[in-house]
């Protein structure tokens, strides 16, 4: 099965990346006092997405309910790269569609990385017709033109590659202290088990003008911290001629002024000397960088198309840790990749043992359809996978600690964000290595960065006070 509007999207896109500059007016009107409840999983590119989402669903007059009930359009923003998704999914379709019994108006969509999978797309319109419009990572600019050209039959809108890099995107941005920023969307580096160069098309650089402009509108609004967003943030520009390197671009945004700078992901691949050189004397890029491991085995980094070897990885670890001192680095690393020996998974062990990282996300090998790593036969048990993430967890845990413990006593800049969910007497903020700080009395703080005085330290957060 093909998905529909891919020959329109080849013949809009010519099969290299246009710039299209939105200029959009919609009727804030058309759905007055109705709502819309959204429903986002997976990576910051998704929560991002979804900001977009609510800011098409407002500009029609929607209003947001965390209540499904009271909903009279639901989209889910789904996510693919590991199984479970399909879970949540379906378990939560059937919440829709008992909504649906009550109020038989209600309006089902379903977006994100789960609906450019075309089985997903099958299933959907064999098993469930209730499902109103279903669209794709490419064409999320059409969702008001979907809602208000629905028609009675499920409409499906999505592209089988990749669209336009549009600019002037409206968003409903969830922190008016933080904001996202995409630098590029997509993915060339086709790592074996991973799903995204499929969902998320081709690498496609935004203009670093346009980059630029967005982070002085949010100086100018009042942010303190960016983050800039892509799924290989390292590779930025080089599928543009003419355009800024990674390294470039950073040296650009820091000249905006913004307090913070972050970014998001890095592959070790790309990592170049200039980049290190960049974050470290620019000082409002912040000393914090996600370096995936994926794994300490070279053998399987071969495995998993990743590019690097062990040493390599260390190597750049340590020029890393070399020239930016006070560098935190966090990783992630997949366990029970297909075949992966005792002495694979120890290679993985002793790379975390000399690293130390600050923190990791770890995951369990989850075959996705259509990537190369899910035709690989494995005769490793789950027992035994299982039993690899756990043992990985308790080391991994215990360099947090090891890590946060190092900040008692110390006085460090935090950005305050807001009010703690766990209790409300508390603020909470990051600082500039993106440890999470709780700290007591400093209401009047939120949104300033100010120094705090770090009094405890857990695996996974700090507690501190204002002194
Ligand atoms: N199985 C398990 N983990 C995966 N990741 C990506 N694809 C898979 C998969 N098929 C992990 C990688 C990546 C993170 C976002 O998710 O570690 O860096
Ligand atoms: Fe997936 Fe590899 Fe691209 Fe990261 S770099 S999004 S793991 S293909």
């Amino acid at each position: 099965m093909k998905l529909p509007n891919l020959d329109e999207a080849r013949k809009r896109t010519n099969n290299k990346v246009d710039y299209i500059y939105l200029d959009e007016h919609y009727d804030q009107n058309t759905f007055k006092g109705q709502k819309y409840f959204l429903r986002t999983y997976g990576c910051q590119m998704n929560v991002h997405d979804g900001e977009e989402i609510a800011a098409r669903l407002e500009s029609l007059g929607f209003t947001p309910t965390d209540k499904l009930e009271d909903a009279d359009i639901v989209i889910l923003n789904t996510c693919a790269i590991r199984e479970n998704a399909h879970d949540k999914l379906y378990g939560f379709l059937g919440r829709c569609k008992h909504a649906k019994k009550d109020n038989k108006d209600l309006i089902i969509g379903i977006c994100g990385c789960m609906a450019q999978e075309e089985s997903v797309v099958k299933e959907l319109m064999e098993k469930h017709p209730y499902v109103d419009i279903v669209f794709g990572t490419h064409n999320i600019h059409e969702l008001q033109d979907l809602i208000l050209k629905r028609s009675n039959k499920q409409d499906i809108n999505v592209y089988s590659c990749e669209g336009e890099v549009y600019e002037n995107i409206s968003y409903k941005r969830d922190s008016n202290i933080k904001a996202w920023v995409n630098i590029q969307y997509g993915c060339d580096k086709f790592c074996t088990y991973c799903i995204v160069p499929y969902t998320r098309g081709k690498q496609r650089s935004r203009k670093s003008s346009e980059i630029i402009k967005e982070v002085e509108n949010l100086v100018k609004e009042g942010y303190k911290e960016v983050t800039l967003l892509g799924q290989n943030v390292n590779a930025y520009g080089k599928d543009l001629e003419g355009e800024l390197n990674f390294a470039g671009l950073l040296k650009e945004v820091s000249k905006t002024n913004i307090p913070r700078i972050r970014f998001v992901t890095s592959h070790p691949w790309d990592f170049t000397d200039e980049m290190i050189e960049t974050i470290a004397t620019c000082p409002n890029i912040m000393p914090y960088i996600h370096l995936p491991l994926q794994s300490g085995s070279s053998r399987i980094l071969k495995l998993m198309g990743r590019r690097y070897t062990k040493e390599e990885y260390l190597k750049l670890f340590n020029k890393i840790k070399e020239t930016i001192p006070n560098c935190a680095v966090t990783t992630d690393i997949i366990v029970g990749f297909p075949n992966e020996t005792e002495e694979d998974f120890n290679e993985t062990l002793d790379v975390v043992n000399t690293c130390k990282y600050d923190s990791a996300f770890t995951f369990i090998f989850s075959p996705r359809k259509g990537t190369p790593a899910a035709k690989m036969s494995d005769e490793v048990t789950m027992a035994t996978k299982e039993e690899r993430l756990h043992k990985l967890n308790e080391l991994v845990n215990s360099y947090s600690l090891q890590a946060n413990q190092k900040y008692v006593g110390q006085t460090v800049p935090v950005l305050i964000e807001g009010i703690s969910e766990k209790d409300p007497n508390k603020v909470f903020g990051y600082t500039d290595t993106m440890k999470l700080v709780n700290i007591s009395n400093a209401q009047d703080k939120i949104g300033k960065i100010i120094d705090v005085t770090i009094t405890d330290a857990k695996s996974f957060s700090l507690d501190g006070e204002i002194k």
